[in-house]
């Protein structure tokens, strides 16, 4: 579960002075649901989901992350989350395989539990094809599909996925997206952000969407499409976040 009251985060940028990136959110995520954070470029996304991961402190509101605070027990909500974004970084020298044990071994696994762990992980993600090649050597869609398996090869009761199918092929989308569909059928929680509205609407079961670093709108897509009166995915996106819809020639 996922609980954010009033999240925010300011940044002091030398030439903008201060930008509020999330400016007091507040949203639940609860198990076995898929919850997704919509919003365009700069709009609050990638900070929220570092603050939940306890990459970037809060500096108002506070955010508790299966039972504890970002904040002050940073190492538990660790323990408990997966974290994928466009930045995780492999280590070029390691194979995929290794990469995935390694990760599991930070998370205290090992022997026969951890290789049946990442078997099953390379299984589900389609990894076995490069499961030998080093990780300076794959496409974007193969690092994409190891990250998530480094993320969550210690079966996290969280996983946040920040542009989990930014840059990817229809059928590597896929596999992330059946991948994201049994994180919830095990009970997890999951939340992830995308610009992607026909992504967001296949996946989610709840849809925040943000704009400028505030929640404009929330619910399942149905009640977004009520709430505009519009039933175009883009038309829904654009009324809510207030941006005029024909575009001058
Ligand atoms: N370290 C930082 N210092 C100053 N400003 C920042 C910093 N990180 C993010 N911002 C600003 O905060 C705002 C929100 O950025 P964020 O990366 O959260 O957006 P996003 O929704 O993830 O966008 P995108 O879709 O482009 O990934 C932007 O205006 C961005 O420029
Ligand atoms: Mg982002």
């Amino acid at each position: 579960m996922i609980e954010a009251h009033e999240l925010s985060k300011e940044f002091r940028d030398r030439k903008r002075g201060l930008v509020r990136a999330v400016d007091g959110v507040s949203f639940t995520c609860r198990p076995g649901r898929i919850f997704g954070l919509l919003g365009a470029n700069g709009a609050g996304k990638t900070t929220t989901l570092r603050m939940l991961a306890t990459l970037l402190t809060p500096t108002g509101g506070r955010a508790l992350v299966a039972g504890h605070d970002v904040a002050s027990e940073p190492e538990k909500v660790r323990a408990k989350i997966g974290f994928m974004s466009n930045s995780t970084a492999l280590y070029g020298r390691l194979t995929a395989r290794e990469m995935i044990e390694y990760f599991g071994r930070l998370h205290g696994m090992d022997g026969a539990a951890l290789r049946a762990r990442v078997d099953t992980l390379i299984g589900e993600l389609g990894i076995s094809e490069f499961a030998r090649g080093r990780c300076d050597r794959l496409s974007t869609g193969q690092k994409q599909r190891v990250s998530i398996a480094r993320a969550i090869v210690h079966q996290p009761e969280v996983v946040i996925f920040d542009e989990p199918t930014n840059g990817l092929d229809v059928m590597t989308s896929r596999t992330i997206t059946g991948f994201i569909h049994r994180c919830r059928a095990e009970g997890r929680t999951v939340i992830f952000s995308s610009h992607i509205m026909s992504e967001v609407e296949r996946l989610c079961d709840e849809i925040a969407v943000v704009h400028d670093g505030r929640i404009v709108a929330h619910g399942t897509m149905d009640e977004l499409r009520a709430k505009t009166g519009r039933t175009q995915l883009e038309s829904v996106f654009l009324a809510l976040v207030g941006e005029p819809e024909e575009v001058a020639s």
